[in-house]
């Protein structure tokens, strides 16, 4: 049970017990915050998230699991009147100093979102869209990334006699498999995915669950979600967010059965979200 006195003890300086992988760190966010104009939405946030794992962030709707998310890859360069302070490091190196190359940031950081967004084009044409875009020509290139990818997405078997099909016929499941192909045939290092599963019936999600767990290792996955069943059966560690802050990081299970904080108690047995 939690006690009042681990309660007041709970400061920002809490060490966190992760789940280790065999690699060490991939992503250091280090004191990160965040404004949108005058609203602040990220509050001096902390983790370091392991190399090869899947890492879950759950929180309320609003608290800022994909501001935090987004500002991994620098999506939200995109967005006016941004500010943040702090630090965000991929294998040590800072992604907002100045010499960073954005593009290639985001090519070791691949995304998928919540509603799939295949590109009105052929099957084909999805997976090689980014080695396109990098200007790679070769017929035999394009056609084995596009094999690999897809067998990598769980989706080969299925598609592989329509590749030059418009994706956008695909079913919904279907193309959320592609767009994680899309994702993984640049070869990234880290796959950021916002709430994969949440426009999906339940027999897709359990296979983009069942693929999650197929990619761990070659990857390292960073998950959002607001199902806490699936953040408990695919992720090594969970971080709790609520209003802006990590509340708590952990391992997984912990988190779920026996977290720290009174506030991560009360939202995993679903006391308020
Ligand atoms: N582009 C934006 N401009 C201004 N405020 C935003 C923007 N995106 C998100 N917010 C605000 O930031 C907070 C966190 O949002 P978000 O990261 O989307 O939360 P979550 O993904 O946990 O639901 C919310 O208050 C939201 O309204
Ligand atoms: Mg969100």
């Amino acid at each position: 049970m939690i006690t009042t006195a681990e309660v007041i003890s709970e400061t920002s300086e809490t060490v966190y017990h992760v789940q280790k992988g065999p690699d060490g760190t991939i992503v250091d966010i280090n004191d990160f915050s965040l404004w949108y104009g005058e609203k602040q939405a990220l509050f001096n946030n902390t983790i370091e998230v392991e190399k090869g794992l899947v890492t879950a962030l759950i929180g309320p709707s609003g608290c800022g699991k994909s501001t935090l998310l987004r500002s991994l890859n620098r999506m939200n360069d995109l967005i006016d009147r941004l500010s943040i302070t702090g630090q965000i490091r991929l294998d040590g190196v800072n992604i907002f100093e100045k010499d960073v190359d954005v593009i290639s940031l985001r090519k070791r950081m691949g995304m998928v979102f919540q509603k799939p967004n295949p590109f009105p084009m052929s099957i084909a044409d999805n997976v090689a869209y980014p080695l396109r875009v990098d200007g790679i020509r070769d017929r035999n290139v394009l056609a084995e990334t596009v094999e690999r990818s897809l067998k990598g997405a769980a989706l080969w078997d299925e598609v592989k006699d329509r590749l030059k099909e418009n994706a956008l016929g695909l079913s919904g499941g279907q193309q959320q498999r592609l767009c994680i192909a899309r994702a993984i045939s640049a070869k990234p290092e880290v796959l950021l995915m916002d709430e994969p599963c949440s426009a999906l019936d339940p027999l897709a999600t359990i296979k983009i669950e069942d693929l999650i767990n197929e990619l761990k290792g070659r990857f390292s996955i960073i998950i959002v979600t607001h199902n806490m069943q699936q953040a408990a059966r695919v992720s090594d560690n969970t971080a709790f967010m609520y209003l802006g802050e990590i509340i708590e990081y952990g391992q997984t299970d912990t988190i779920f059965t026996n977290p720290m904080s009174i506030k991560t108690q009360d939202y995993v047995t679903g006391r308020f979200g």
